[in-house]
């Protein structure tokens, strides 16, 4: 699917204006909400939800992001009625089997995180498909973390190296951040710079929380089939807004120019 001589479309990493952020993930929530305040079923907030994702991952190329990641169904998702659970699992593999080759040739590469074994064996195949079609490409990362939960994720880490120490393949004094960060699922992904959450809820939900540590948050009150590329712009401009420090000081203060 992929030769070595590319005519696919480079990174945009050079034409990313300064200050905007290199790694964007999104909690897409309020499908349910958006179909309910129209009479709709919320299968059908859904499927709305699936194209606001494909204008998503569309806009995320062109603002020349290296990575998205989108919070496609969490752990905690498998509590919803067994229909809406069959139809979120219908609608992944719909994205991945009718998406998979546009996705390819805008050199997209695929990454998904979360806990596989629960999955199909269907669903996994695809998952491992998508992965393996796109590996090569070089363009935006498309992270989809599906059956995904940070906790989950970061105790499944911490038995990862309880059981390196216990084989002696891993001393327990050389754990520390780094180490650690290599066990999760996004071991090699830069932490995110912004996070989005539509449909105005303020937290986090088990979603990448060892990766937020230094996180900017954008919240915003639409629901997520009404994401669009002006919202994302928006959001990214507000990011840009925003001075990071994690922990220090601003280089003003630092230089002895500002009072505080
Ligand atoms: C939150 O809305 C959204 C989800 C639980 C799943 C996100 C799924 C998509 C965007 C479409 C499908 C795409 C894939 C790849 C599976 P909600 O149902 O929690 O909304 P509510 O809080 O208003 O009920």
């Amino acid at each position: 699917m992929h030769s070595m001589i590319s005519d696919k479309p480079a990174l945009a990493a050079q034409q990313r204006p300064f200050g905007a952020p290199a790694h964007v993930g999104v909690i897409m929530d309020g499908n349910g909400r958006w179909a309910a305040s129209r009479g709709l079923p919320r299968l059908e907030g859904h499927r709305r939800g699936l194209e606001a994702l494909r204008g998503a991952v569309r806009a995320a190329i062109d603002f020349g992001l290296d990575y998205l990641t989108v919070y496609s169904f969490s752990m905690e998702n498998w509590s919803r009625p067994m229909q809406e659970v069959a139809d979120l699992m219908g609608l992944l593999k719909r994205f991945i089997r009718h998406d998979l080759s546009d996705l390819d040739k805008a050199n997209v590469k695929i990454r998904v995180i979360g806990r596989r074994d629960d999955l199909q064996e269907d669903i996994r195949t695809l998952l491992v498909e998508a992965e393996e079609a796109t590996s090569a490409n070089t363009g935006l990362n498309l992270v989809v973390a599906f059956n995904y939960g940070a906790r989950q994720e970061i105790a499944a880490a911490a038995r990862a190296l309880a059981e390196d120490v216990a084989a002696g393949r891993v001393k327990a004094c050389d754990i520390d951040e780094t180490l650690f960060a290599q066990r999760l699922d996004t071991a090699g992904i830069p932490d995110p710079d912004l996070i989005i959450r539509t449909s105005g809820e303020k937290r986090l939900s088990n979603f990448l929380m060892w990766q937020a540590a230094y996180s900017e948050f954008v919240f915003l009150p639409m629901h997520w089939p009404d994401f669009d590329r002006k919202a994302f712009a928006a959001a990214l401009a507000e990011f840009g807004s925003r001075e990071r420090r994690f922990g220090g000081v601003t280089p003003a203060v630092e230089a002895g120019k500002a009072r505080t």
